[in-house]
């Protein structure tokens, strides 16, 4: 039994999810035969244990050279390309990482770019990086990816000019397609380093590939206890049956949510640290399910911050949603509040409590108040703020995407329809063999 929990009881569906049963049972199969759709991009369901051991110490090796040879890690990259790194350095760093002193922070300091098209905040990035000896981390799969290549371009030319082409040469590491794309090319005819995104890995699920551990290890994590927790889990949901099996048992109340007429799935957090596991959760779930005009809406709230903000609609507001909060068992450092004799604050009930104490009441208090405005809520208590528990946490979501997706009917790999925006964008911009849609299009836009 491992450390991760999950309860049911506050979401209105425990007592009905045997009922969907048979369906988890068929999901199950069809992930684990390799009968369902998509089912070439399952590699990352055996990836904890069946993963590439010499790759891996060359992952460990490159982000030693990283760390002792650079100030600061830039990984471009744009959704499953970089999402799941950010959210393991966000859980696991310091809150404040890139700002503390060189000796007392594990890893260099970490920047992202490549997932946006904003030239401030390159701009920006370009000022901050001034004066600091710096390594790139590019990453796509498809290795033509627009956003991180245009990103990639302007920090190759900003990497020779500060280094001169020989020594860039030594600090930009590629990870992409095993053969094939633009970055593999240029990469191979550069003499990057490189590192290889697996054929049957899907970017949404990449993050316990090179994709995710080469940043990850850069910023002092500690990778092996992230693979051994993702290995804890593989070994713990493989059994089939609901009652034994905790990630299928969120897939299957998930779904029975859903099929009760509940559209939107809250991702909630009590520790800001959580905000990137977040928005790699909602590129899980999003991009995996939200097809053929199917599929919950995956968004996110940090609490008690958004309390303040959106509280008052998941109180009062329709009734379409339900939460899942994810819960530390302890905060990682505790703080007491002091007792101040004058209490002219009238704080004074809460003197020498810890702060992790009045969090876990606001939790509990937001918990009970928001079932009784009728949004059930799933509660996962994870035990630590660790790598190990992250990995754990990684392979959970991912296994329940997969089993959910099928239990809804859809591809939970592909995602066909991110497509249409980079067509119109490319016509647009006047990409070679888009013409006859760039006129089409600047005729709606005129
Ligand atoms: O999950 C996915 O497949 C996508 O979000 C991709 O990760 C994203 O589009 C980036 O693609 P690439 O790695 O090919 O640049």
């Amino acid at each position: 039994m491992t450390g991760l929990e999950l309860d049911l009881s506050y979401s209105t569906v425990e007592s009905s999810i045997g009922s969907l049963e048979p369906e988890v049972l068929r999901a199950h199969e069809m992930l684990h035969q390799g009968s369902g759709l998509g089912s070439e991009y399952t590699g990352w369901l055996h990836l904890p244990e069946r993963y590439d051991r010499a790759e891996f110490a060359r992952i460990e090796a490159a982000a030693e050279r990283i760390r002792s040879s650079s100030d600061a890690l830039v990984i471009i990259g744009i959704g499953g390309s970089y999402l799941g790194a950010r959210a393991a350095i966000d859980m696991l760093s310091h809150s404040f990482h890139n700002q503390l002193p060189r000796n007392r922070r594990p890893g260099c300091e970490i920047y992202f770019a490549g997932h946006q098209i904003s030239s401030t905040y390159l701009h920006h990035l370009f000022e901050i990086l001034e004066g600091k000896d710096v390594s790139i981390n590019v990453i796509s799969k498809s290795g033509t990816t627009t956003e991180p290549a245009i990103a990639f371009r302007l920090f190759k030319t900003w990497m020779e000019q500060k280094y001169g082409a020989e020594e860039a040469k030594k600090r930009i590491y590629a990870t992409t397609d095993r053969a094939k794309g633009a970055l593999k090319s240029l990469a191979d005819q550069e003499g990057y380093e490189t590192f290889v995104v697996p054929d049957d890995v899907g970017g949404r699920y990449s993050v316990l590939t090179a994709v995710g551990l080469l940043p990850i290890a850069a910023a002092g994590v500690d990778i092996s206890a992230l693979m051994a927790g993702a290995r804890e889990a593989m070994v713990e949901y493989e059994r089939p049956a609901l009652a034994e099996n905790a990630c299928y048992r969120y897939a299957a109340a998930r779904n029975a949510l859903y099929r009760q007429g509940k559209m939107v799935e809250l991702l909630v957090g009590y520790e800001p640290s959580l905000q990137y596991v977040a928005e790699w959760w909602k590129q899980l779930f999003g991009e995996s399910e939200g097809k053929e005009h199917k599929g919950l809406f995956p968004a996110s709230v940090q609490f008690s911050t958004d309390l303040h903000s959106m509280g008052q609609y998941i109180q009062e507001g329709m009734r379409i949603l339900f939460e899942t909060v994810l819960q530390f068992r302890q905060p990682r450092l505790e703080i007491a509040i002091p007792t101040v004799p004058a209490n002219s604050d009238g704080l004074n009930f809460l003197a020498e409590k810890k702060m992790g104490f009045v969090n876990q009441k606001a939790f509990s208090g937001t918990l009970l108040a928001h079932v009784d405005g009728q949004v059930p809520n799933i509660v996962l208590t994870v035990p630590k703020q660790d790598a190990y528990s992250l990995g754990h946490l990684f392979y959970f979501f991912e296994k329940a995407c997969a089993l959910s997706g099928y239990m809804l009917g859809i591809n939970p790999f592909d995602q066909p329809g991110v497509e249409s925006y980079k067509r119109n964008m490319f016509a647009l911009l006047g990409k070679p063999g888009y013409e006859a849609e760039r006129e089409a299009l600047e005729k709606r836009l005129s």
